[in-house]
């Protein structure tokens, strides 16, 4: 078993061929646009930034581009039928069809990752309007889920060609999520590591050794997953895949509602969890909870932390420990019908892991519930 961590970023070793500057946008494909985006708008504290559709000149489909500090979501709808979103729509449910990276030379990273075996989305595009130009390219990843490179060096306007600005009199007031800390993908059982393959010799990502890189199990619900990051650190894609247990795995569970691979989860961080977390919940956000029970022995698992204790126990945060410092986290319940996405908001204080102590005690802890129970 490897023990040593591995946090060295490619560019020491060779020329990163795949830079990345971040997360460019997170674009879902949505059976009404227009409803998700005032759902995101006032659940969430996003703000309306740029829209394209019939008055843009588009006659198939719409799009409302939201935006909080950093993080922007793309929501896309189809204005007719028989279309590829729809389709897209009807199997999967509402989901993330594109995860867009913002990179310098767009055309360059399509080539980099073409050559070393990469599946074509969308060849290089340039696109232009009075504000400059956009130029894109795209591959396909895990599922019907692609990347798009998106290069704006030379671009002034609100979002991309071919959308306009939207500007609204409702603008609800931020709940403090600042930008996409990793997006955590589930495949099928035994193709982990084909994915995470394809992250490293495709997009020359390496993988971060952590706690998570081993099963993530309990006597009844069990996964494996392992994270990809690429050289700068700025992207983090955790890649989840089912593993036997006695029950029916929750990643097994989002297969079987999703059709297939595909985003199971986006982090987005804050720099005030309980504030954060406080204003979601005011709003209508729904989260998981942990029996009280978790809290009786945290502190004994993690150690000292700065915040008090109570409001974190009050609004259900969890709290785990790595070798670089602490973290604290919650995850939504799915967002859609389907048992598919969801979000995680996270604090990090230091620790550079995914909370796999939590997702162990979260499991613990209600099978500490059941047994008390007598169900169990
Ligand atoms: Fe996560």
């Amino acid at each position: 078993m490897e023990t040593t961590k591995q946090h060295t970023p490619v560019s020491s070793m060779m020329e990163d061929f795949l830079p990345i500057n971040g997360t460019d946008y997170i674009e879902l494909y949505v059976g009404n646009a227009r409803q998700a985006a005032h759902y995101y708008k006032t659940a969430f504290g996003f703000q309306s930034l740029a829209y394209s559709g019939l008055e843009t000149g588009l006659r198939d489909r719409e799009s409302y581009v939201l935006v909080q500090d950093k993080i922007r979501l793309v929501l896309t709808t189809p204005l007719t039928g028989g279309t590829g979103i729809g389709r897209h729509i009807d199997r999967h449910g509402d989901g993330v069809k594109v995860i867009a990276l913002w990179v310098d030379d767009a055309q360059k990273a399509y080539e980099e990752t073409i050559k070393r075996g990469a599946e074509s989305y969308m060849e290089p595009v340039t696109e232009s309007d009075e504000y400059g130009e956009i130029k894109k390219a795209g591959i396909h990843t895990y599922g019907e889920t692609v990347h798009l490179f998106i290069e704006r060096k030379n671009y002034t306007g609100v979002f991309m060609p071919g959308y306009k600005a939207w500007d609204t009199h409702y603008k609800p007031s931020s709940v403090g999520l600042k930008y996409v800390d990793h997006m955590v993908g589930n495949v099928g059982w035994g193709e982990m590591n084909r994915w995470v393959d394809f992250y490293a010799n495709v997009m020359g990502f390496t993988q971060l050794l952590s706690f998570d890189d081993k099963d993530i199990s309990t006597e009844y619900t069990a996964l494996m997953s392992k994270v990809m990051s690429n050289g700068n650190g700025r992207i983090k894609f955790p890649i989840n895949e089912p593993a036997e247990g006695k029950k029916k795995s929750q990643v097994e569970e989002y297969l079987d509602f999703y059709d297939g691979p595909g985003v199971q989860h986006i982090a987005v961080a804050t720099d005030d969890i309980v504030a954060t977390v406080t204003a979601l919940r005011d709003r209508g956000v729904e989260f998981l909870t942990v029996p009280s029970t978790y809290y009786d022995t945290v502190l004994e698992r993690v150690g000292a932390i700065d915040e008090e204790l109570g409001p974190l126990k009050e609004l259900g945060i969890l709290i785990d420990r790595d070798d670089e410092g602490y973290l604290l986290q919650l995850f939504t319940k799915p967002v859609e019908p389907r048992p598919t996405m969801f979000f995680e908001i996270i604090q990090r204080k230091g620790a550079k892991s995914f909370g796999k102590g939590n997702f162990q005690a979260l499991f613990e802890a209600i099978e500490r519930e059941q047994i008390l129970r007598g169900t169990l």
